[in-house]
């Protein structure tokens, strides 16, 4: 994929807009970064066109799945002719108001796309691309059909320049490993995802190209289960994070664990319970999680422990599952056992998971205990529950294949749920960094930008 790197390089177009006939005029349009991060914050700026001119800055990203998404701005040229899209408002569109990643983070299916669809990167090895346009007017629709003024494609990667990407199968696991460019050794991270299973590697992406050597593991539909219909248990998550340990780039005694969702469950039990010594995390972080599952027992008990309800409109109610929350110490996570700093990312509308309930529960029980010190909660109003790399667009509900398709409500209000993606990762990212490093200083690289790593 390094060929990529060479051979894409970023363009603008110049196209004469013969609507303004009377100055030989060329709207020129810049995006810096055009290649970056997807955590990065890009600039764009319009520039050369009329004082006053109104316009539409449009973005289009196709998706692996072939479904098109669209975000677009409104905006009237400054004295100078010229448009800052991290300075000037937005007067409609997808977003309004100043803000610098709205035509990311408000991204949408196009008009006439099938409902429930939701944006994942399952290929990290190529980027996320969006090409960024500007239209004459204030423009809601057709932007297919009309010429833009100008365009430029831009690269959002998972995958720092240097990441390294390697497939993990020992020990019947379906697993990737990444990591951070240079010789390390690095600080570890087990890296879960929630009740859809698959193995999902963009997040452990990202974390590697911030200095964490990060393991993407499939717990829920790995090969070994699609083969036996059997599901794994506690000893298939030790030997995901043995893997992490024995490898001579990883500082075995430096690793974190990180969960969404039903992820979060399976971090609390090992950071809580796990036999193996070795296998205590020296951090978690539980991202829309709950300590709620019977102790005795591991995901076939959690996926059993209640009966889904359905709304009016069928969609699914899985936070009812676990409300209210128990009493009954055998039936969550003692976090009251927890001996490493905890991190819980929280969406008070979560409609998916009782994730603020059980926080509040948790830190109820960590005060009794005398281990609250250890524990930071971020709790986001009007966010939901997929709290995602930042600029990932908001999700209210999409078609959920378990073992039926269901329509699956999140929550969360898109402006809120999208401040609060920004917030929780760059505070994320402070706390991995903070538990795993002793000094700032052992890790140069993780401040580096993307632009810096390809030098
Ligand atoms: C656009 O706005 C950003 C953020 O305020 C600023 O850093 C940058 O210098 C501006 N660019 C121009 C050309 O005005
Ligand atoms: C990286 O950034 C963090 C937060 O801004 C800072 O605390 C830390 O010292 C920086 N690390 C290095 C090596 O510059």
């Amino acid at each position: 994929y390094f060929m990529t790197f060479l051979k894409l390089s970023h363009f603008i177009v110049l196209i004469p807009v013969e609507t303004m006939d009377s100055k030989q005029c060329c709207v020129k349009l810049s995006v810096q970064p055009s290649r970056g991060l997807l955590d990065e914050k890009f600039i764009v700026l319009v520039q050369s066109v009329p004082p006053g001119l109104q316009l539409t800055v449009h973005a289009l990203h196709q998706c692996e799945d072939g479904h098109s998404w669209e975000a677009f701005g409104h905006y009237t040229a400054d004295a100078s002719g010229n448009v800052n899209v991290s300075e000037d408002p937005s007067l409609g569109g997808t977003y309004s108001g100043v803000e610098p990643m709205g035509l990311l983070w408000s991204l949408t299916p196009i008009p006439g796309s099938k409902p429930g669809l939701r944006m994942r990167k399952m290929n990290v090895q190529t980027p996320m691309e969006v090409t960024i346009s500007v239209y004459q007017g204030h423009q809601t629709e057709g932007f297919m059909d009309q010429v833009a003024l100008a365009g430029v494609v831009v690269e959002r990667w998972y995958m720092a320049p240097g990441v390294r990407r390697i497939p993990i199968t020992e020990d019947g696991l379906t697993a990737t490993l990444f990591l951070p460019p240079g010789p390390g050794p690095f600080p570890g991270l087990l890296d879960l995802w929630g009740g859809e299973g698959k193995l999902l590697e963009y997040r452990a992406a990202l974390f590697a190209s911030h200095g964490i050597a990060s393991l993407a593991l499939d717990y829920l539909t790995p090969e070994i289960t699609m083969e036996t219909g059997k599901m794994v248990d506690n000893k298939y998550v030790e030997a995901a994070y043995r893997v992490l340990q024995q490898h001579p780039q990883v500082l075995d005694s430096r690793i974190a664990m990180l969960g969404l969702s039903l992820g979060a469950s399976v971090t609390l039990k090992m950071a809580a319970y796990s036999q193996v010594v070795k296998v205590r995390p020296v951090c978690a972080v539980c991202v829309s999680g709950s300590h709620v599952q019977p102790v005795d027992g591991f995901l076939k008990e959690l996926l059993n422990a209640g009966k889904t309800r359905y709304n009016e409109e069928n969609q699914v109610m899985f936070r009812e599952l676990l409300l209210p929350i128990p009493t009954d110490p055998s039936l969550k996570v003692d976090v009251g056992r927890l001996q490493c700093p905890l991190l819980l990312v929280v969406g008070e509308d979560d409609q998916n998971w009782p994730a603020y309930e059980s926080a509040m529960d948790m830190k109820e029980m960590m005060e009794r205990a005398g281990n609250s010190h250890l524990l930071t909660v971020l709790s986001y109003l009007n966010a939901g529950h997929l709290i995602e790399p930042p600029y990932t667009p908001h999700f209210e509900q999409f078609l959920l294949c378990l073992v039926f398709a269901v329509m699956a409500l999140w929550g969360g209000e898109t402006l809120a749920h999208s401040r609060a993606q920004e917030d929780a990762w760059r505070k994320t990212l402070v706390f991995l960094r903070e538990n795993l490093y002793a000094t700032a200083a052992e890790n140069p690289q993780c401040n580096l930008t993307f632009t810096e790593l390809q030098m």
